[in-house]
């Protein structure tokens, strides 16, 4: 099933310690300390085939766009053989590429192209579970009860008399109980199986050392194949508590991200990153691993990031912060002070693939959580999601941005049910579940679906994109100076020009209006100040310097030389 490297149509191997492109960012002690990632979620990128589905020849022809965008680095989702029961994060063979993304040759030239381009590449890794698809999966069930492979997951026999409970009362993240009961090779039911998402993604048993000795060779098939670090997948999940206890409730998924549960953030994952950065730090060229790790404090998501272990971990209380200035400055101290002590990078995520753009987020009210059904008032929240990213992208640390937001994409809210994939939604009855309304794939040019997403106007994909989506199409914003695709352009333009943005762990607080952040970053060079005005109303401050950029295009005109208006819900960039 594995795709063979020694495939005959392989052009000359891939040199195993390939050195990465050097990209033009700051390096101070690491690339990672200050980067600005991109994610691609492969499925909604672009289409090369005209199938309908994004695919790694798409991206590969659109690495251009993103040498000029200004990122230092490309995050892809997973594209390894999967039967795409949740996207892609169920993976059959981590080892292959799903044929509706292309082959291992595109996924090597694509990764050459990107170092050519002076892009790293970041590629997804799901340890946590694999597809019921997986060989060892199969061979487990089809092997019965006793077999060696079952203890690679958590088969388990049921409670009750007849086995005919679960066996014990966890519940998956996508609703419904995190136990399936299995049949035996007679086809009389047999015993259960653990899997904290859908029931076609059996969980690992980390105690195996053959998990663990697996992992360690894709990471080394991968870092061969020369990328440059590693999101791990649900990065807080792999080790359960011992004997798998129960939790006694039954409202488990509002417990998430509040409490630590037996299946989530238990200390035994650390060890694992520890032998994981090791392996790393074998290869040349800083290569890196990014947790995704749900925890309830940002403290305990510090400790992914000690220095033997993994470099970043996505902040996902910054991403849960509603657009408001007491709110944002409190994550922003936090996210900040409970780094320092581990000497990592903080890092700043607005959006991904699982969450509600934030376009549309801050176009709701706030407190409304990370999955929203309501569109909003959307230029409200584009007025907002520019502002954000702005004071995102001035702050210490590095940056992840989401494919499409720097189109100013809101989510596609009203998709019909009938073409909704997220296997959340089917679990939850239609209540919960709408990260596909982030995943419609992006408008590039033209007047007519798919917006050269794919090569053929009239053209199939994957999710309907909406009807208006022709006025954000790159095309149609790239060269306007008032597009959000030309504010991100120019942002991340002054952010490799201004070392001061990005670099340090510091933000020196600035005294402001009531719903006005300001701060100042110091660096040799000069220093630089950043206003955000998170309220409804125009405000008037001491001009703070000169402007060098502004998320509306009406920002601070209204200056006098001392003051300067900020317009509502607006960030601006200030060289002092
Ligand atoms: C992560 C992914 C998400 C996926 C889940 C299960 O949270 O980001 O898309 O559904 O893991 O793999």
């Amino acid at each position: 099933m594995t795709q063979n490297l020694a495939d005959a149509s392989r052009p000359a191997a891939v040199p195993a310690a390939r050195t990465t492109a050097a990209t033009t960012g700051a390096s101070r002690g690491g690339w990672w300390r200050d980067a600005v990632i991109y994610q691609v979620y492969p499925r909604s990128f672009a289409d090369g085939n005209g199938d309908g589905m994004g695919d790694l020849p798409g991206i590969r022809s659109r690495l251009p766009y993103l040498r000029d965008l200004g990122v230092d680095a490309v995050w892809l989702s997973p594209f390894y053989a999967s039967p795409q029961a949740d996207a892609g994060y169920d993976v059959a063979d981590y080892r292959a590429v799903d044929p509706m993304f292309g082959t291992l040759l595109d996924a090597d030239g694509l990764i050459r192209d990107a170092h050519e381009l002076g892009l790293r590449i970041i590629v997804d890794l799901v340890p946590n579970h694999s597809s019921d698809r997986h060989e060892w999966f199969r061979r487990a069930l089809r092997e019965g009860p006793g077999s060696p492979l079952r203890e690679r997951y958590h088969f388990r026999p049921g409670k009750g008399e007849n086995g005919e409970l679960p066996p014990n009362d966890w519940e998956s993240i996508f609703g419904g109980p995190a136990w399936t009961r299995s049949d035996n090779p007679d086809g009389t039911p047999g015993e259960w199986y653990l899997h904290l998402f859908a029931p076609e993604q059996p969980d690992f048993n980390w105690d195996s050392p053959a998990v663990a000795d697996e992992f360690r060779s894709i990471l080394r098939f991968w870092l061969d194949m020369g990328v440059d670090g590693f999101r791990i997948d649900v990065a807080h999940g792999l080790v359960k508590a011992p004997g798998l206890p129960d939790l006694g409730s039954h409202d488990q998924l509002k417990l998430l991200g509040n409490d630590v549960m037996p299946f989530f953030d238990q200390d035994g994952v650390h060890a694992i990153y520890r032998s994981w950065r090791k392996i790393l730090d074998e290869y040349p060229g800083d290569r890196i691993g990014v947790a995704e790790a749900w925890t309830p404090t940002v403290q305990r998501t510090a400790n992914y990031v000690r220095p033997d272990e993994l470099h970043q971990a996505f902040n996902f209380q910054y991403l849960g912060t509603d657009w408001d200035a007491a709110k944002l400055r409190e994550v922003i101290d936090l996210s900040l002070d409970s780094m320092r002590p581990v000497q990592a990078p903080t890092t700043w995520v607005l959006s991904n693939h699982d969450v509600t753009r934030h376009a549309t987020r801050f176009a709701n009210p706030g407190g409304l959580g990370t999955q929203i059904r309501t569109a909003g008032d959307r230029p409200l929240g584009l007025r907002r999601a520019r502002a954000a990213t702005l004071l995102m992208l001035a702050l210490p640390g590095s940056a992840y941005i989401y494919q499409g937001e720097e189109l100013g994409l809101p989510d596609v809210t009203d998709l019909p049910d009938e073409v909704r994939q997220d296997p959340s939604f089917f679990r939850q009855a239609g209540q919960d579940g709408f990260r596909d309304g982030c995943r419609v794939p992006i408008p590039w040019s033209g007047t007519e679906a798919p917006y050269g997403f794919g090569p053929v106007a009239g053209g199939p994909s994957w999710l309907p994109q909406p009807a208006d989506w022709a006025e954000l199409s790159v095309e149609v914003q790239a060269g306007d100076p008032t597009s959000t695709l030309e504010l991100y352009r120019s942002a991340l333009a002054v952010r490799r020009e201004q070392p001061a943005l990005g670099a340090g762990t510091e933000v020196e607080w600035l005294a402001a209006p009531e719903g006005v952040l300001m701060f100042r970053r110091e660096a040799a060079e000069g220093s630089f100040v950043c206003t955000a005005n998170t309220t409804g109303e125009a405000v008037r401050i001491a001009a703070p310097g000169r402007m060098l950029l502004s998320s509306t295009a009406e920002a601070a005109v209204e200056s006098d030389g001392e003051s300067v208006e900020l317009p509502a819900d607006s960030t601006a960039w200030w060289a002092v």
